[in-house]
């Protein structure tokens, strides 16, 4: 049942380029710049009318919502407010009849998601889910929704699922923009062909299994980690940080690179492990600044970088080079390596990785 796999975990991170690849699949035609998502369609004049979308959901879910915001905001020009399920239900949120509520979930079970959901239909919000599992408790109580097509996700920490559920919300976003007239034809198209390489690129980040390998033999001791990430990739920080903890019960944190001189500045010295996700993207130069205040308190740099890049790898201790990519789709790629350190890091240990301490898959108490 593992493929040949020790763990479920690993089946899973190496089956991405096919989930990916499974989560478009009939929605997407870059060639004539076409994307089919009925559910999308049925309710073509709230989305394109919508004063604002609301997405809630949790841990890793909650991750691929940050991205899907920074995506909508990008190419659709509508607001949208990542919210945690369980704080959204219980702080009387101002929900209007003219809002979106998305509700992103793997098991589509989780306790918080569905009672936060329920609570904005009450208000008159239509309510869209993105879930895994079909049938399952959130998709049947939404007013419509999409599918993540990522089949089912076995190991506890969430792998495919989460790029199942950026490549879903990916779409929406460039439906969205389609529908609303906020992006050229020509650069939507651009976008779709873009999106169409990603499981390509996603197979081609595997092949750094080996060399993540020997980084994690490296670091498997320490006992935190600093995740950094800018824009696009800042979500993804957090989530390289979540799946650490979560298997290898290392403290991580993930913050905005940004963020990090207004205090989490103070913790860097020789022995702390700071992963900078660090992309050509537009906010390349702003984290090399970052990645330069790190080293000069003599933090242990491991930097994700686009391949080619001559600048960074002159300053970081370790280099991990993914394929280039829009950088709108960037998490795609980049969460894959902190996915496998997280993996390595956690089996030498001796830590069980697919049923970690304390986790269950699906959270349905509160
Ligand atoms: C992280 C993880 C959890 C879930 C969270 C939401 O690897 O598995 O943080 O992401 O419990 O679960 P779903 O998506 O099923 O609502």
């Amino acid at each position: 049942e593992k493929g040949g796999y020790p763990h479920f975990m690993l089946k899973e991170i190496f089956e991405q380029p096919r989930s990916i690849l499974d989560s478009m699949r009939g929605r997407l035609v870059a060639e004539n710049t076409q994307l089919t998502m009925s559910s999308i369609r049925e309710y073509a004049t709230r989305f394109k009318n919508a004063d604002r979308i609301i997405i809630v959901a949790c841990g890793t879910s909650w991750h691929a919502g940050l991205v899907a915001e920074y995506m909508i905001e990008e190419f659709a020009r509508i607001p949208v407010e990542v919210e945690y399920a369980s704080e959204f239900r219980y702080r009387n949120p101002v929900i209007r009849e003219g809002d979106i509520v998305v509700a992103i979930s793997q098991s589509g079970e989780t306790a918080d998601t569905l009672a936060a959901l329920e609570l904005a239909k009450s208000k008159g919000a239509l309510i869209f889910g993105v879930c895994n599992v079909v049938g399952s408790s959130i998709a049947r109580a939404t007013d419509a929704g999409a599918y993540t097509h990522a089949g089912p996700e076995i190991g506890v920490a969430s792998t495919k699922a989460f790029t199942a559920q950026v490549t879903v919300l990916s779409l929406i976003a460039m439906m969205l923009a389609e529908m609303r007239g906020t992006m050229e034809t020509s650069a939507l198209r651009q976008m779709m062909m873009e999106m169409e390489q990603i499981p390509a690129k996603v197979e081609k980040a595997l092949q750094l299994d080996k060399e993540i390998q020997a980084i994690s033999e490296i670091f498997k001791d320490a006992t935190n980690f600093i995740y950094l990430g800018r824009g696009f990739n800042f979500p993804v920080a957090l989530e390289g940080a979540l799946k650490l903890k979560e298997i290898s019960y290392i403290h991580a944190e993930g913050y905005p690179a940004a963020e990090m001189k207004h205090g989490p500045i103070a913790l860097i010295d020789e022995n702390m492990p700071v992963v900078v996700i660090a992309t050509k993207d537009s906010s390349y130069e702003k984290i090399v600044s970052n990645v330069q205040e790190v080293r000069a308190r003599k933090g242990r740099v491991i930097a994700i970088v686009t391949e080619g890049d001559t600048v960074i790898p002159q300053m970081a201790e370790f280099v991990i080079e993914v394929p280039a990519a829009h950088e709108a789709l960037m998490p795609l790629i980049s969460v894959i390596p902190l996915q496998l350190l997280s993996y390595h890091i956690a089996v030498m240990r001796g830590c069980n990785v697919d049923q970690p301490r304390n986790l269950a898959k699906s959270v349905t108490v509160e």
